[in-house]
């Protein structure tokens, strides 16, 4: 029985695979993902990630496969509550395990737990929008799959030589 807060996936070879909100305990699975994905060293920095972006009120999504963590997204509620707005901060899964689905069972795990935590104050998810590289042209085509657009480019955002493309979708 799944609870409110737990999604399984359609394809069949993604039958085991659960993905459900990150627990405390989950530190060390999340940090080897982040840094086997992420600009992380140590399992010691990705914990600490974890931890400073939890008290930040991000929210993490975790996909289990056999009990261990293979993938992860994270994101946020912005603004106020009657903007029914919420940011995709983080989307990753480790190597082996891509192609196979997991980062589209973690995207509609978001959709569905954002919508959720609107649906407590009687709203419902708008906007889900994210900024990735421009240069990053894999996770473009994976945004796409997913059904969002290239909304706008924020020139040299994070770095003076670099632009950021926003991809959003609308419910
Ligand atoms: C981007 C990433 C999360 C995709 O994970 P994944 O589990 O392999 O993706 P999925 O298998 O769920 O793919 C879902 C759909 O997107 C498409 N897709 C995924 N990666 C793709 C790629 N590199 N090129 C083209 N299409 C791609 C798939 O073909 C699939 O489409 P389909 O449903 O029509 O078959 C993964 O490659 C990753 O972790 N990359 C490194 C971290 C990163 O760049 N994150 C984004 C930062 S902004």
């Amino acid at each position: 029985m799944l609870t409110s807060q737990e999604t399984l996936p359609n394809q069949s070879q993604l039958n085991k695979m659960k993905f459900r909100n990150a627990k405390p305990e989950d530190a060390a699975g999340i940090a080897a993902v982040l840094k086997e994905c992420y600009n992380i060293s140590t399992i010691e920095e990705g914990i600490e990630v974890f931890r400073s972006e939890i008290q930040k009120q991000y929210h993490f999504i975790v996909a289990e496969d056999n009990d261990k963590i293979i993938g992860l997204t994270t994101w946020q509620m912005h603004g106020l509550p009657k903007h029914m707005l919420c940011e995709l901060d983080r989307i990753a899964v480790l190597p082996e395990f891509r192609g196979k689905g997991v980062a589209k069972g973690l995207f509609d795990a978001l959709i569905k737990f954002a919508d959720e935590e609107y649906q407590k104050d009687g709203l419902s998810l708008r906007k889900v929008y994210l900024l990735t590289h421009a240069d990053n042209k894999r996770a473009h085509a994976f945004y796409q799959k997913m059904g969002m657009s290239h909304e706008t480019t924020l020139k040299n955002h994070f770095y003076a030589d670099k632009d950021e493309w926003v991809f959003s979708r609308f419910f």
